[in-house]
């Protein structure tokens, strides 16, 4: 190569596997070379031996989306984006979703109207599927995932998305037939509402009981139906926004069955509790999200999780709702807490929090950061190696950490279209010094510096389709099960 168009010299690099010293060699956008003292570059990084990671991945993102029971989102794929940039962030999974009577073809053009063009950073789509039809499973899916979306998200709650089991396993079994990988909220949606009734008939109104409406064992009769399902139809599965110790334990057994169950954890399970959500009037709402902060030391099980490899992925679940207007409280602010949006904004703190947290405390090692800011996600969503590593080929989506950069979290830093972060005030040690999309640099600490409209789709490639599920009889033995000869 006579020239790259960029040379990252003296880069620590770490993947989700290795570290390794190089200078690195981009052309159109990837890594060509990975070399020492390797030629010129029209342009030149020195990264002076600090830490070049692979761009982050968010994997569970909200934005300009219609959201069950609640506000618009505050944030469009053109803010979102940005705000992903600044905090390192250079792949996002938002979510498409289909209303009840609409084509699952529609909601994803749909989002893809919304995306093209406007947003700084590359992106996929999940598709909420809330309305799983004959006709939608049989003849829409098939399309849609070879159209580059492979992962479907289904509800176990919220009564305006949330499917029937008997629609869970259907939407499941189509899940694996066409090689798609399905997420699920999971909080038991009866006794939600129960608890709920039960809170509001004594005036227990404020954002501090939402976590009691929601309690940890509602999260975890959904997480054992649902990977009791993926057992039964031979799904693959992940376990979104896992927020409690027993839920961990639930989905560990069921890897020990051998069901293939992914888990993700976010930002809230870990910086947050349920006391931030008994801050003095509506104060609590800003870290009102579902499944709910649990108790103070609830955390120290999530860290456990991410410590040792149980958790796959670290997303943000940015829910961005303003709240200063109808966002946060579409139905006004005298209402009880079942009636403000659920959801928190992170998509911009995401990274640094697991940095400063994580690897700056010693948690957590170079390598583990890896897998869960990026690697994890690409290689569960179809989109690695392109995405989520640094190697010859690769897209160039790399991070250039400052390590010893210090700062407070301050909305007023951030750029997403939300007036509040339920981290204001919390200090962080590492923030990236330089993003680079496809080897264009996009941000440089906190100032967006890309272009809005750069970012591109790009399709997921799907699981190997696993075919009909039609139970063998082996399968059907585990499950107790006899078949008289002949069927
Ligand atoms: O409260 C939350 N997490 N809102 C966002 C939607 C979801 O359930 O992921
Ligand atoms: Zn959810
Ligand atoms: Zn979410």
């Amino acid at each position: 190569m006579s020239q790259f168009d960029l040379v990252i010299r003296g880069a620590r690099c770490a993947t989700a596997s290795d570290v390794f010293v190089a200078d690195i060699g981009i052309v159109d956008g990837r890594i060509h070379t990975l070399g020492r003292s390797i030629g010129p570059g029209r342009r030149e990084i020195d990264a002076g031996g600090r830490w070049v990671l692979p761009g982050g991945i968010d994997s569970h993102v909200h934005v300009d989306q219609r959201q069950t029971g609640g506000g618009l989102t505050a944030d469009t794929f053109a803010t979102g984006s940005v705000a992903a940039a600044c905090g390192g962030t250079t792949t996002m999974i938002p979510f498409a979703t289909q209303d009840r009577g609409q084509s699952l073809r529609w909601a994803i053009e749909e989002y893809h109207d919304r995306a093209r063009g406007k947003t700084a950073i590359d992106y996929n789509f999940h598709l909420i599927v809330a309305d799983p039809t004959a006709e939608a499973l049989s003849e829409e899916l098939p399309d849609i995932v070879a159209g580059g979306c492979t992962s479907l998200k289904f509800f176990t709650v919220y009564d305006d998305v949330m499917l029937k089991d008997r629609q869970l396993l259907d939407a499941m079994a189509a899940a694996r037939c066409e090689g798609a990988m399905v997420m699920v909220h999971c909080e038991n949606a009866a006794g939600v509402a129960w608890m709920t009734e039960r809170l509001l008939e004594r005036g227990l109104h404020a954002p501090k009981y939402h976590p009691a409406a929601r309690p940890a064992i509602m999260e975890q009769e959904a997480v054992y139906r649902m990977t009791a399902f993926a057992e039964l139809t031979g799904v693959s599965l992940m376990v979104v926004h896992v927020s409690s110790g027993d839920s961990i334990a639930l989905i560990a057994a069921a890897r020990r069955r051998g069901v293939q169950v992914h888990a993700e954890t976010c930002p809230q399970y870990i910086a947050l509790d349920s006391t931030d959500l008994d801050r003095p009037g509506l104060e609590g709402a800003k870290a009102l999200c579902s499944p709910p902060p649990r108790w103070r030391g609830n955390e120290a099980a999530i860290w456990q999780g991410l410590e040792d490899g149980f958790f796959d992925v670290f997303s943000s679940d940015h829910s961005p709702y303003r709240f200063d207007s109808s966002g946060k409280f579409p139905h006004g602010r005298d209402v009880p807490f079942n009636r403000m949006s659920s959801g928190v904004p992170g998509i911009e703190t995401r990274s640094p929090i697991l940095f400063s947290e994580g690897v700056r405390k010693g948690r957590i090692d170079i390598n583990r950061f890896v897998a869960l800011n990026s690697a994890n996600a690409a290689k569960i969503y179809g989109l690695y190696p392109r995405k989520g590593t640094i190697a010859v080929g690769s897209d160039a989506d790399l991070c250039i950490w400052d390590d010893r950069y210090e700062t407070i979290i301050d909305n007023g830093l951030l750029h997403h279209s939300v007036d509040y972060t339920p981290y204001q005030g919390m200090r962080i040690t590492g923030w990236p010094a330089i993003t680079l999309l496809r080897g264009e640099v996009v941000a440089e600490y906190h100032s967006f510096c890309g272009t809005s409209g750069n970012g591109r789709y790009v399709p997921a490639e799907k699981r190997m389709s696993a075919g009909a599920v039609t139970p063998t009889q082996a399968e059907l033995s585990k499950l107790g099960v006899r078949l008289a000869s002949g069927q």
